[in-house]
């Protein structure tokens, strides 16, 4: 059989967090060795794999039209005579694999998050028209070791060290799309790190729904140290965490392991204690603002991100000014904020005092515009500052090149030098609401 010889294109669509983003890297390490390479547009493709997301109701509806405009696809190349192989993936298909089925014909494989190391066996069986066209099982946590070695591509990378999360905060499908809370093995983590090292990368993300529930056979702070160490890894971020999981060693580490980049994405969803409550956080917010203080005390310089959900059931104007006061007092160098979207199945849909779609816009453009004025304040602040950047490719203009400053922000600079992997000094001489431009400083050699 010439199979695995021909190659064979393969087109992945990623929505949702960056579990996703991991995941589809992980599904082309699994389809390479059959012979897929990845190509830029649908239409090319023999195998289409759409990564999708459950999290609100929009990202969810997107999948549906998406299926519908690879069904052109679909049908343009069986004129040609040729097959194309549509497969749904992620925390729909976890969530609503037989639904899938019933509503998209034109669909052969739905397959969910937990059995992504099956691909072969079930393309193969698609292949085959053996009219089984669903595999949405959420069992197996072997998954992990049955991906094969990591392919790095580029000077940062994800790694996942953690899955699915039992926090059940009342609005969220995490818990029923990606189950339980899963911690890998440490020494896996370590192998998969020095690999990643050894290939060029220089910073590493480690994921989770919960990353900093991470317990394995070693503590998240303990892991994290046992990372700084490998030779060549410079940066260490992490994402996403929940605030009752940030522990007096995590946070001091903080402060001791200059690896450990001074960004941290932590979600609040909510200012108001009712409010937190009833969304289930297990933390009110003065927990939120000492956790905030301690961090700062350690390093005076960390930048916070956070995640805010506006209009969720019972929010009144008071608990809503709580959650402009949290942001007022805190500040953050970043925010996402959603209005609260009712997701099937989970105890929030089922409470009573729905928020108003006219007030919940109204409430997320005040938020919005608070939270865009201190990120450009922050960036702002930035100006005549000093900051390593790490450079990962070309700038937007040609005699630029971009790269990330440690708290994450994009920077643009004037330099025709850096290579990709280096870490170098740029002046920042500006800054907008998304990024910061620069120049490299070029050091007298007295002063190096
Ligand atoms: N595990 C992470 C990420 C969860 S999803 C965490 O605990 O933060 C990312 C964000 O989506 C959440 O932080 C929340 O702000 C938002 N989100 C989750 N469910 C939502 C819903 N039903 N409606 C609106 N936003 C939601
Ligand atoms: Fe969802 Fe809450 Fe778990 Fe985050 S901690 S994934 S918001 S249930
Ligand atoms: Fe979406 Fe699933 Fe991530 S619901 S946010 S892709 S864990």
């Amino acid at each position: 059989m010439s199979e695995g010889r021909t190659p064979k294109g393969l087109f992945i669509e990623t929505y949702g967090c960056q579990m996703n983003v991991y995941d589809s890297e992980r599904m082309r390490d699994v389809l390479a060795p059959l012979g897929y390479a990845p190509v830029d547009k649908p239409d090319d493709a023999d195998l289409v794999v759409l990564n999708t997301c459950h999290i609100r109701e929009k990202a969810t509806e997107k999948v549906y039209s998406e299926i519908g405009r690879l069904r052109a696809h679909k049908e343009r190349r069986a004129g040609e005579g040729k097959g194309m192989t549509i497969a749904i993936a992620g925390c729909v298909a976890q969530a609503e694999g037989e639904e899938i089925i019933r509503r998209a014909p034109e669909v052969d494989l739905v397959v969910g998050p937990q059995a992504y190391h099956k691909l072969p066996e079930l393309i193969a069986r698609a292949a085959r028209k053996t009219g089984e066209r669903l595999a949405a099982d959420f069992t197996a946590q072997e998954r992990f070791d049955a991906l094969p070695a990591r392919a790095a591509d580029g000077v940062t990378a994800f790694l996942s060290i953690q899955e699915g999360c039992d926090k059940f905060c009342t609005f969220c499908v995490v818990p029923y799309t990606r189950g339980a809370e899963y911690s890998r093995p440490l020494a896996d983590v370590m192998t998969e790190a020095r690999s990643l090292a050894e290939q060029g990368v220089r910073e590493i993300t480690l994921l989770g729904q919960n990353v900093n529930a991470y317990h394995g056979d070693a503590s998240f702070a303990d892991l994290v140290r046992a990372l700084a160490r490998i030779d060549g890894l410079e940066r260490l971020r992490y994402m996403t965490s929940h605030p009752v999981e940030m522990t007096d060693d995590l946070i001091g580490l903080h402060g001791d392991e200059p690896k450990l980049m001074p960004f941290l994405h932590l979600p609040v969803q909510s200012g108001s204690d009712r409010i937190l409550k009833a969304m289930n956080r297990k933390h009110d917010g003065a927990f939120f603002r000492d956790i905030i203080a301690r961090l700062r005390r350690v390093r005076p310089d960390i930048a916070l991100s956070t995640d805010f959900i506006v209009g969720f059931p019972g929010e009144r104007e008071q608990d809503f000014e709580d959650t402009m006061q949290l942001v007022r007092d805190i500040g953050f160098a970043s925010a996402y904020s959603f209005k609260y979207s009712p997701r099937p199945g989970t105890p929030a849909a089922a409470m009573m005092g729905h928020v108003d779609e006219a007030v919940q816009n109204e409430r997320l453009q005040r938020l919005q515009k608070l939270l865009f004025e201190q990120q450009r304040a922050f960036n702002e602040s930035q100006v005549g500052a000093v900051l390593p950047v790490l450079v990962s490719g070309n700038g937007r203009r040609p005699g630029q090149k971009y790269g990330r400053s440690p708290y994450l922000q994009a920077v643009h600079f004037d330099d025709t030098q850096a290579r990709d992997g280096d870490i170098v000094p740029v002046r920042i001489l500006a800054g907008t609401q998304n990024a910061l431009a620069g120049a490299r400083v070029v050091l007298t050699p007295e002063v190096a």
